[in-house]
């Protein structure tokens, strides 16, 4: 199936603003929930006075997650200027200093060399054009500095139809790739990658918990969309067998710049 990128991006951003999105996976849009994203925010080895970019920040919650945690500053770049909003109200909320712009992965709007850290957290899966997002991440990162991403892992020709659709590359499926072509796209673009580790077991966490939520708003009428329950519980089921089968799974990467 060939969906023409703009129409990708733009249902993607979208899609990921809406309060169904929200109902379904609360502020934290990616397997391994706040936990995770420490992880990462340790691999990238940061401080006070260093800055670093969340690529897709999403709710923001990852990056207000980083500052507090490591005391860095840090600019979230997401494509939906809804969540842009959303996240920059979070952060006015909570009392953290993280600023929000609205931007493209593949055209990032930061200078070259400009940033100590990149986090980028189930969404390479989803930008149509990979080679390009990874070439900005590395253009932008200073040498010696680290990119810590998370993302779905998947063996495409092993998917079955239902995980090839639109639908299916919104939540994060159908365009994910194995676990070392994420590696070997950060390699491409001039990173040494550093650690590679699957973490399948934190996208079966958020299948069940997705599903919970489903039968919740079965059972309330919640998520109004015509059919998007039946669509929602098609997905988790096809995703649920994909994970068991092997096709489908999570994973992180880290890479320095040299
Ligand atoms: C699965 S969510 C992940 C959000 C966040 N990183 C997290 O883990 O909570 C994907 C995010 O990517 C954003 N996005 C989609 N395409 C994008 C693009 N080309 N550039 C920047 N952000 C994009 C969406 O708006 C959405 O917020």
């Amino acid at each position: 199936m060939t969906i023409a990128a703009a129409e990708i991006k733009s249902c993607c951003a979208s899609a990921y603003a809406s309060p169904a999105a929200r109902f379904l996976l609360g502020d934290r849009l990616h397997p391994g929930g706040a936990a995770l994203t420490s992880v990462l925010a340790e691999a990238l080895a940061v401080g006070p006075g260093k800055l670093v970019v969340d690529v897709a920040s999403g709710s923001g919650a990852s990056a207000l997650q980083l500052a507090r945690e490591t005391g860095c500053d840090v600019i979230g770049v997401d494509l939906s200027p809804e969540s842009v909003e959303a996240a920059t109200l979070a952060a006015a909320d909570q009392g953290v200093r993280v600023r929000f712009v609205v931007g493209d992965a593949e055209a990032l709007p930061l200078a070259d060399a400009s940033v100590d850290g990149v986090l980028c957290e189930c969404a390479l899966c989803i930008f149509p054009d990979k080679a390009a997002a990874a070439r900005e991440i590395a253009r932008v990162l200073r040498s010696g500095a680290r990119v810590a991403l998370s993302d779905m892992t998947a063996e495409r020709e092993r998917l079955p139809a239902e995980l090839t659709s639109l639908a299916a590359w919104v939540a994060c499926v159908a365009d994910a790739r194995p676990l070392p072509e994420i590696a070997n796209l950060l390699s491409d673009a001039g990173l040494h990658v550093e650690r590679v580790e699957a973490q399948d077991e934190m996208l079966a966490a958020l299948l069940d918990r997705v599903a919970a939520r489903l039968s919740v708003a079965r059972m309330t009428g919640s998520m109004s969309v015509a059919g998007a329950v039946d669509q929602g519980e098609q997905l988790v089921v096809a995703a649920r067998a994909a994970l068991d089968d092997g096709a489908l799974g999570y994973g992180i990467v880290v890479a320095r710049k040299p």
